[in-house]
């Protein structure tokens, strides 16, 4: 008799997956390293392993009709009422009290799951389809990255070297632009288990416009450098010269010069910065200043959005560049499953994922590095927040440009081509590139 897997077995094995990936990741570490705060940007490694249990007890446990699996431990991991700053100075609980707790939660999630309908039309909309377990795997293994950011950071000292998997080498290099010609395209989604942000689907018309085939490589950017880049003002907005004054920036975060070269510090290794790589740990004003000395600007999110999905022949949008088919490792750099933990630790050459390619031609827009856009992070048009509007509706407005595309860092299920990411244009511990545009009826880059 054929077994059926039921969605109840689905939810259960993907909390379980999350699970393994985060432990994964803390548990090489002592409690010393795990309760320090390393950098004021990022968390003690502990609270966020903490952090994410609690966030299950609120929404896998207390929502759905549970009692507080411990009580006095919100307001420690509450991420608004604790600045990441002053994390180190909260009574964090010891790795084995966090592991402890996160089974325990877990257990307690299991058992309503279990007895949960989760059916389109059930009663409680958080759990139609799965919606809210769907949530927090996603919130799970959106703080793995945010921990691999923060691990990244640890002292060289610590002696910390991770080891990731060989990346792929492409057999020819996509160059120049492509052209996205003017017209409509469906942008956003109305797949109930995506963010709330990232509904509903609406139309868009653009004009033409070129985007690069590929984000922007390290030689690319050690061009800019090369050429005096970071000293003049021209290439800079207001805010982006100010802060690159004030933060006295010159290369990338990680850089270092090494002889007539560069180096880079990567998950505690120091090694030559490969040209053909993605640039990574730039800030959006960094991002800007290149497009504005390439000739360029960086894309809109729309622009962004339509060349990762838009299929001028079918006129329809897909929910991946190479359509509807799950991302595997052919496809695309991402932290998949079945890769051995943590995966490739940085970003492929250009070129390596023919296969992802969107259906206009356009390389990598989903994976290798997240991808800095022109745009202040706000809502589509007919926006509801759920089931909080601490998810995204707060953080709507100018202070934030939206990313997009994932990282190398990023699981498939946060990384459809529709995902929304949004940071401070200052960040650059995040793994963050980007690629640019320009208008299709302006000329062409003089540089
Ligand atoms: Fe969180």
């Amino acid at each position: 008799m054929a077994v059926t897997r039921s969605l109840t077995d689905d939810l259960a094995a993907n909390l379980g997956e999350a699970r393994a990936r985060t432990l994964a990741v803390v548990t090489p570490y002592d409690d010393a390293v795990l309760r320090r705060q390393h950098d004021p940007l990022m968390s003690p490694l502990v609270w966020d392993l903490a952090h994410v249990a609690n966030y299950e007890d609120l929404w896998l446990v207390r929502a759905l009709g549970g009692d507080a699996t411990q009580s006095g431990l919100d307001d420690v991991y509450d991420a608004f009422k604790q600045p990441r700053r002053e994390r180190e100075r909260l009574p964090l609980m010891t790795l084995a009290e966090a592991r402890d707790y996160g089974d325990r939660v877990r257990a307690r999630a299991l058992e309503l799951l279990h007895r949960a309908d989760l059916s389109p039309d059930g009663p409680d909309p958080l759990l139609r389809e799965g919606f809210v377990h769907t949530m927090v795997v996603q919130h799970e293994h959106q703080h793995i990255e945010t921990l691999l950011a923060a691990v990244q950071l640890l002292p060289f000292h610590e002696g910390h070297r991770l080891e990731g998997l060989a990346r792929p080498r492409p057999s020819t290099a996509p160059d120049g632009e492509v052209l996205v010609p003017a017209g409509p395209f469906e942008m956003g989604t109305d797949d109930p288990l995506a963010y709330d942000n990232e509904r509903p689907r609406h139309t868009v018309t653009l004009g033409a416009y070129w985007i690069d085939a590929a984000p922007v490589t390290n030689g690319q950017y050690q061009a800019f450098i090369e050429a005096g880049g970071y000293d003049d003002p021209r290439w800079w907005g207001a805010d982006g010269w100010a802060w690159r004054q004030e933060a006295d920036l010159s290369t990338p975060q990680f850089w270092q010069r090494d002889g007539a070269g560069w180096a880079r510090l990567r998950f505690g290794h120091v090694e030559a910065v490969p040209a053909d790589e993605p640039v990574q740990h730039v800030c959006w004003h960094e991002a800007d200043a290149y497009a504005r000395w390439a000739g360029k600007r960086l894309p809109t999110e729309a622009e962004w959005e339509k060349a990762a999905r838009f299929d001028p022949v079918t006129g329809t949008s897909g929910r991946w560049p190479w359509g509807d088919v799950s991302a595997v490792p052919e496809l695309a750099n991402l932290a998949h499953a079945s890769l051995a933990h943590p995966g490739h630790l940085g970003p492929s050459p250009v070129g390596a994922y023919p296969l992802g390619t969107s259906p206009l031609g356009c390389h990598q827009m989903v994976g290798d590095v997240w991808e800095w856009t022109a745009t202040d992070f706000g809502p589509h048009p007919g926006f509801a927040a759920f089931p909080y509007d601490e998810y995204s509706a707060v953080f709507h407005g100018a202070a934030y440009k939206v990313l997009r595309g994932g990282s190398w860092a990023t699981h498939p299920s946060a990384a459809r081509a529709t995902f929304r990411n949004w940071d401070l244009p200052i960040r650059r511990q995040i793994f963050a590139g980007f690629r640019c545009a320009r208008d299709a009826n302006l000329p062409g880059p003089v540089c």
